[in-house]
């Protein structure tokens, strides 16, 4: 096997034992608002990546050498509020988009109601998920670092994380977007969710203030990488190989990274950014290879 495939057979362990992980979080699906909760798990099981609950486990993996018991859940809910962006994005009134992750969006399965709905009890399944933290530790410490964590997660959630940025991204739909406040709606839309993940694995982690910053740095740049590809696969990629339709900027009338800077400038971009996260990975204690290639994996991704 070549190194390249070995590294996504890896990947592929990865994200199946992720998937194992999160499961035993999901709702059982009764009562009379059974619709709701079957949908949720709808939208959590079609798939995906698991890029932020892996990212989580691998900067509490550089920080211990393991990943805690208290991380656990935070890696279940972070996945769950990234779900919930997804099905509130696809929405008639966002970007109007009816595949996900393969699979028909939440709400074109299950009405566009019970789609808003979806999103809404995901997210707050998420903190409610995340507060079970608690119950896995008594140290005072590790106590305190949990209630961070929970802090860091609203925070980069709401109005000034990824709410704010998809905020700005649907408000200018089809008008012209400077360089400036396209960076800022990158930021917030998907950086904040992606920092938020990496900046918990560390605090969990009982990582030093600087190594936090660094860490929060270094998922900014990840974060920023990742939507500027996202925007090229928009353009380059098919429909069937990204399980969510191809050309939907366009359509909206967005302005994006490649269509402000081009699509050569993008992808340089793009490996600019991932070898400057790689830089800020080199300069923390500990080492972690996987999530080295995974850095560099994310710039050629297809999906
Ligand atoms: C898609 O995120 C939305 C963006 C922030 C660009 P992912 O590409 O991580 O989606 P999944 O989780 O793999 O479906
Ligand atoms: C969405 O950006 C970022 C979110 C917070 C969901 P996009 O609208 O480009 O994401 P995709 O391409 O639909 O996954
Ligand atoms: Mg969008
Ligand atoms: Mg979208
Ligand atoms: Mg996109």
């Amino acid at each position: 096997m070549s190194d390249m495939e070995q590294f996504k057979a890896e990947m592929e362990r990865r994200t199946k034992e992720i998937e194992q992980i999160i499961e035993p979080y999901l709702p059982e699906e009764t009562g009379h608002q059974k619709t709701v909760l079957e949908a949720m798990n709808y939208s959590m099981k079609a798939g995906g990546k698991r890029l932020r609950p892996m990212l989580m486990q691998e900067v509490c993996r550089l920080f211990t050498g393991d990943v805690l018991d208290c991380v656990i859940p935070f890696m279940a809910a972070v996945e769950m509020i990234h779900t919930s962006s997804l099905v509130h994005d696809d929405l008639p009134c966002m970007d109007d988009d009816r595949l996900r992750r393969g699979k028909p969006s939440t709400w074109a399965e299950y009405g566009e109601d019970i789609g808003v709905l979806t999103g809404d009890a995901l997210m707050m399944y998420a903190f409610e998920t995340a507060a079970r933290a608690f119950e896995t530790s008594i140290d005072p410490d590790e106590i305190s670092a949990i209630g961070r964590a929970i802090g860091i997660l609203a925070h980069k959630t709401g109005a000034f994380g990824m709410i704010g940025g998809q905020t700005v991204d649907v408000e200018l739909a089809g008008s012209d977007i400077p360089r400036d406040k396209l960076d800022f709606i990158y930021r917030l839309k998907t950086g904040a969710l992606l920092e938020a993940s990496m900046l918990i694995g560390a605090v969990l982690g009982g990582a030093a203030e600087e190594d936090c910053k660094i860490v929060e740095r270094l998922a900014s740049h990840i974060g920023m990488a990742f939507q500027i590809q996202d925007d090229i696969l928009d353009v380059t990629g098919s429909e069937e190989e990204l399980g969510k339709p191809a050309g939907s900027d366009a359509r909206n009338g967005k302005t994006t990274y490649v269509t402000l800077e081009g699509l050569e400038k993008a992808k340089k971009d793009v490996e600019q950014l991932s070898a400057q996260a790689i830089e800020d990975l080199e300069q923390l204690p500990g080492n972690n290879e996987f999530l080295e290639n995974l850095i560099r994996m994310l710039m050629d991704r297809k999906k």
